[in-house]
């Protein structure tokens, strides 16, 4: 048992993420796992979706990386909370679907930056350092497939997706000969939690369990196998594989 992880999981209220902190929880692997809430009615509802576990097992704290400032002080409130950070899943950004590219506000250019990119960004350069040079360490970045996908309405978040892609591509090059292992797992299927599930359903691709997902996602985490590795996935047979194996 990796005994010593302490994973900090980003998006941890959302479908993905969620799925990702009940996998890491019923792995009995990690013994503490600790999320972010970007208001204090979010970090309520995130403990009552968890069942409200003690702080030494699953800790929410309260606050955001949408700047650096912000993602400065959330670093230093985990850490007087629980020593150190092992590892890291970065899982954050929402659906965005609001119409014709051009039809939208430069504002709106760039608060869906900001809110699909900047986090990462602000995310990496803030938590990444941390553990950069710790043997064991690992970094996962969650993608989609919007970043190719034609589907009408969805300009912003297909170029920030695209964005997203490339700057993994950069970390991942110029953080090669560190310590930590960084990967990206790219979805290009539908996930949901059953308990909110999707206004989608297409029987020839049903939809995957967020718990399904959690698993594989903690594979990559639990499981030292995959380094540098852009990891897709395109079924559940993938995540399964992910979660016996941490690579494909
Ligand atoms: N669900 C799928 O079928 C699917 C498929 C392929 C890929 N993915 C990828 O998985 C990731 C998460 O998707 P999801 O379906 O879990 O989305 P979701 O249910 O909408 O959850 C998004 C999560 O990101 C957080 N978030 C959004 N913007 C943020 C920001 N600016 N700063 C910090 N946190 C922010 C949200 O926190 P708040 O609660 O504070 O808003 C929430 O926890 C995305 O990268 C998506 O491309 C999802």
């Amino acid at each position: 048992m990796a005994a010593e992880k302490v994973v900090l999981v980003f998006g941890g209220s959302g479908t993905i993420g969620s799925g990702i902190i009940k996998a890491l929880l019923k792995s009995g692997k990690v013994p503490r796992i600790v999320s972010v809430a970007r208001t204090s009615e979010k970090l309520a509802a995130m403990k009552d979706k968890f069942g409200n576990l003690p702080e030494d097992k699953l800790l929410i704290v309260e606050g955001n990386v949408a700047s650096e400032e912000n993602a400065a002080k959330l670093r230093d409130d985990i850490l007087a909370k629980t020593g150190k950070i092992t590892d890291v899943v970065s899982c954050m950004g929402s659906w965005w679907q609001k119409g014709p590219l051009l039809d939208q506000p430069l504002s709106e250019f760039k608060e869906v930056c900001d809110s699909l990119l900047g986090c990462h960004f602000i995310a990496a350069k803030t938590f990444l350092p941390l553990i950069g040079d710790n043997d064991g360490s690992s970094y996962t970045f969650i993608t989609g497939s919007e970043n190719y996908l034609y589907v009408p309405n969805i300009g912003l978040l297909s170029i920030f997706a695209a964005g997203l892609v490339r700057m993994i591509h950069f970390i991942m090059q110029e953080w090669e000969q560190k310590s930590v292992r960084i990967n990206a797992i790219h979805i290009n299927v539908f996930v949901q939690d059953p308990l909110n599930t999707l206004p989608y359903s297409d029987p020839n691709s049903p939809a995957i369990d967020h718990e399904v997902a959690g698993r594989g996602i903690s594979g990559v985490v639990l499981i030292p196998n995959a380094r540098g590795k852009k990891l897709p996935i395109y079924s559940e047979a993938d995540f399964v594989k992910l979660a016996k194996t941490g690579t494909l």
